[in-house]
């Protein structure tokens, strides 16, 4: 059996690439072929491990998507998801026009694509998850399992690191019922164009080090990442996780010239989730049943509005005594510090990957699900011009629309303070980003 990559095309003769029955050839060859009017010809009789000719029609897509997060009915069924869009016939069309400088190594990754598995039969073709940590392990984990992914990409600059998850994480494949391809490379480069880019990269505080120390090894980092993603995938959507949240999301937008739409900061799901918890805990009830939602900033400034807090369907504010209401909100605004502390090296990463994973699912199946999200406001919730956690709904490109919930006085005023502060950090770390 050969593979025919895309270094195959151009030198077919007479406008044929003659394949043996077994040959494979990759969906980007196949795309390549039928843009140069190539006609890929099966040599010997039998069927062809994949569609024989270059302009023959994509598969049919999937009717639907298993929706991931919707609950199942009363009798057991799933609310339908939206319409998908169609799938693309090459699996890294999204990511075109590529970088001159990464596009050759890009398109020559040594791949070798399954036969059944096309991105025909995914809603979505690559996302790459930069940083194999926990946090970006678990990340690539979620992903991978919910089986509408073509290829999961992990990057870490530690060699071999993020291959060894890679490997480990296919070794689950057919155990756990997924197939998914994963992948562990040590550049963006590597990784290739991608539809999502997660970036999990960064370190985390050492002993010694100030905020505003860390602050800086972030954003040099999370800048150069987002960069990089953005040349090698102009239509790509950056999903930030690397801490100081909210500043590292909007340092990511500056650096990519990413449309803002498309530069979105992980951290009001994890919170709300966190919140969720404790909540259902405290009231005995599965944490499933509680509504509320994270806004604000990824620290001290979290908002959660308790106005729109529900246990069950019951007012939180009257199932629980205002203290407790209080605490719970305390408590989850200090979980990340609270885990550390009980981890005592490294910090959370089942819930703040899960967090990430899910909303990179939300934004794939364009599910049109309102997430919190650091998002950028332009006016929304009287916040003119800013990077905060607001209710977002999220579609295939990203943030579809910031979502205006109504909120006491109280809140709006916490939630546009925290928006204040956020702006100040940036500010501070621009300064300290334009002296060095
Ligand atoms: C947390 O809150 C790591 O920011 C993350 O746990």
């Amino acid at each position: 059996m050969t593979v025919f990559g895309v270094d195959a095309v151009p030198s077919a003769g007479a406008g044929e690439l003659v394949v043996g029955a077994k040959d494979i050839v990759t969906p980007l060859a196949r795309e390549l072929a039928r843009e140069r009017g190539i006609t890929i010809v099966v040599a010997s009789a039998g069927p062809p491990s994949i569609p024989a000719t270059a302009n023959q029609s994509p598969p049919p897509a999937p009717a639907a998507v298993a929706p991931m997060f919707a609950r199942p009915s009363s009798n057991g069924s799933h609310t339908a998801p939206p319409p998908l869009a169609p799938p693309a016939p090459a699996l890294y069309r999204r990511g075109a026009p590529l970088h001159p400088a990464v596009a050759p190594a890009a398109l020559h990754q040594p791949r070798i694509p399954r036969p059944e598995l096309t991105s025909a039969a995914k809603s979505v073709g690559r996302v790459v998850v930069v940083g194999a940590g926990h946090v970006g392990m678990i990340t690539a984990m979620k992903l991978a399992e919910a089986n509408i992914i073509a290829e999961v990409v992990l990057v870490d600059i530690a060699e071999g690191l993020a291959a060894g998850i890679a490997l480990d994480l296919t070794h689950s494949t057919a155990l756990l019922g997924f197939d998914t391809t994963i992948r562990g490379v040590t550049s963006l480069a590597e990784a290739g164009p991608a539809d999502y880019v997660v970036i999990t990269a960064g370190r985390a505080r050492q002993p010694g080090m100030s905020r505003t120390d860390l602050v800086e090894v972030n954003a040099g980092i999370v800048g150069a990442l987002a960069r990089e993603a953005a040349a090698i995938s102009p239509q790509t959507v950056l999903l930030v996780v690397t801490n100081p949240l909210d500043e590292m999301t909007h340092h990511a937008w500056q650096a990519s010239g990413l449309p803002a739409e498309r530069v979105i900061g992980m951290a009001g799901v994890l919170d709300s989730s966190r919140f969720q918890a404790l909540a259902g805990l405290a009231t005995d009830s599965p944490a499933s049943t509680v509504n509320a939602l994270a806004l604000g900033s990824h620290g001290d400034e979290m908002v959660i509005p308790l106005s729109q807090a529900r246990v069950a369907g019951t007012a939180i504010t009257q199932a629980l005594p205002n203290a407790q209401v209080t605490a719970l909100v305390d408590r989850a605004r200090n979980s990340g510090a609270e885990i550390v502390g009980l981890l005592k090296s490294g910090s959370a990463f089942f819930a703040p990957g899960a967090s990430a994973a899910r909303m990179v699912l939300a934004m794939a199946t364009d599910s049109d699900q309102i997430l919190p999200a650091t998002v950028r406001a332009r006016g929304q919730y009287g916040i003119t011009d800013g990077y905060v956690g607001l209710p977002a709904r999220l579609g295939r490109n990203g943030l579809r629309e910031i979502v205006e919930m109504p909120l006491t006085p109280d809140e709006l005023t916490a939630v546009r303070t925290a928006a204040t502060r956020i702006s100040e950090r940036v500010a501070d770390l621009e300064r300290v980003t334009a002296a060095s």
